[in-house]
């Protein structure tokens, strides 16, 4: 089933220069493709739409801050089972229990810099498409 997802490379992604390196992790799977791609500084407004289902958590604050911090990579790709793909191409939140081999579990220092968002299901993938791409049709 093909499906899209939204995926942020965060700004510890960016400032170590890793992006490239995760782009090619995912351009490395086999009929996956890049929809829309863009480098951007995000507003409060954005993120809180985006992380509206953590507000009030302890670590919501600095969360924020951090996702402030400097321009993140937004995209959208499209692909067969996508969604769990990424996910599982990302490792768990935690750097420390993420698998090496997985973008967490090889870059990865803390929980809150853990490099890469990705969509968690279909119905968050459409509600952060439209976030962050509200154009794509
Ligand atoms: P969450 O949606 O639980 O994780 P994921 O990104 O794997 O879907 O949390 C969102 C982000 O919040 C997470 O990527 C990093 C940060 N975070 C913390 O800083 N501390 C925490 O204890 C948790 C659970 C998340
Ligand atoms: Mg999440």
């Amino acid at each position: 089933m093909s499906q899209r997802t939204l995926v942020l490379l965060k700004p510890d992604a960016v400032k170590r220069r890793l992006v490239g390196e995760i782009l090619r992790r995912i351009e490395n799977k086999a009929g996956w493709t890049i929809e829309a791609l863009e480098l951007r500084t995000l507003e409060r407004q954005v993120l809180e739409q985006h992380y509206a289902e953590h507000v009030g958590k302890p670590f919501y604050e600095p969360l924020m801050t951090f996702m402030s911090s400097g321009p993140v990579v937004a995209l959208v790709v499209d692909g067969e089972r996508v969604i769990e793909g990424v996910r599982a191409l990302a490792g768990p939140t935690d750097p420390i229990s993420a698998a090496p081999g997985s973008i967490r579990g090889d870059f990865g220092t803390i929980t809150r810099e853990n490099l890469i968002h990705a969509s968690d299901s279909e119905e968050s993938a459409q509600r952060e498409i439209k976030i962050f791409f509200p154009g794509l049709a």
